[in-house]
Order: structure tokens, then sequence, then C-alpha cells
């Protein structure tokens, strides 16, 4: 029940484009997310959805596991989702900036069984983002 309520907290939050009374971290104006750190980000957004350790959940939607995804091997997958989204996947770029989405996506292709190393190349967010 925690994870679906705080995936229509953000649902909402999205889809109303306002500050979330209950969040201080979207309060700010053209700031909606503080965190700069992937791991931080990671888990003030994605876990709501993926789960604490990228694990994935059926429930309401089927969110896929984000753990041991060999479609992360390449930075452009993730970050295109992460950017503009797919389905019941949000689209983020209007929350948060260029090197935060960098920073998220590094953080869940080195994590949970991912070994990604090669750095997210910024040229492919800012293509993705289109800044
Ligand atoms: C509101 C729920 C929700 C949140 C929050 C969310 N996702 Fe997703 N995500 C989804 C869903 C649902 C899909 C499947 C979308 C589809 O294919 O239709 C998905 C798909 C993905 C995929 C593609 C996985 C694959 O195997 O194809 C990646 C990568 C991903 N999300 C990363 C993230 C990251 C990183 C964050 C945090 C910045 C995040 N997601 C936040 C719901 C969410």
């Amino acid at each position: 029940m925690q994870r679906l309520y705080c995936a229509s907290v953000l649902l909402i939050s999205l889809a109303s484009g306002q500050a979330n009374a209950l969040d201080p971290q979207v309060s700010a104006p053209g700031k909606h997310f503080e965190q700069r750190e992937g791991e931080n980000l990671f888990k003030a957004i994605c876990q709501g959805c993926h789960m604490a350790q990228g694990q994935g959940a059926q429930g309401a939607g089927a969110y896929p596991a984000l753990a041991n995804n060999p479609r992360l091997s390449a930075d452009a997958y993730p970050v295109f989702m992460v950017a503009q989204g797919q389905g019941g996947m949000p689209a983020f770029k209007g929350l948060l900036d260029d090197e935060q989405i960098a920073a998220v996506v590094t953080y869940i292709r080195t994590h949970n069984g991912n070994a990604f190393n090669e750095p997210v190349n910024m040229a492919t967010v800012k293509a993705l983002t289109g800044r």
C-alpha cells in the first residue's frame, strides 16, 4: 500500500504540475527535486515504483525490474526513459536537470546487479532532453 500511495502522490503532483504540499522537495518553483546524488534521487523518485532494490513490482501496474537488467547496458535507453517516459513511466525532463538525470541513470546502471560502469554521456542526455 505504501508504494501505491507514494506512486499516486507523485503522479498527482506530476499531472497537476504543481508543488505537492506533502513534499517540501518539490515546493521550490523550477527546482523540483533538490537531490544531486543518484542514490538520493533514486530513493526520492524511482523506488516508489521500481522498489528499493530495483526489483520492480506487480500491482496496479507492472513496474519492470531495474535490477539485473541488460537493457541498461547502453546509456541512451534509460536516459530516454527517464527524460521522456513511456506508458506508465513518467517523463522527468521537466523535473530534473541534465546532471540529475545522468546521476540517477548512473546509479541504476551500477547497482543492484548492474555493472555498466562507463559514465553516462552528457551529449546523449542533452540530445534526449532537447537542452
Ligand atoms: C510512477 C511510477 C514510476 C516512477 C516514479 C518511475 N518509473 Fe520507471 N517505469 C515505470 C513503468 C510503469 C515502466 C514501464 C514502462 C513501459 O514500458 O511502458 C518503467 C520503465 C522504466 C525503465 C525501462 C525498463 C525496461 O526494462 O525497459 C527504466 C530504465 C526506468 N523505468 C527507470 C526509472 C528511473 C531511473 C526512475 C526514477 C528517476 C523511474 N523509472 C521512476 C514506472 C515508474
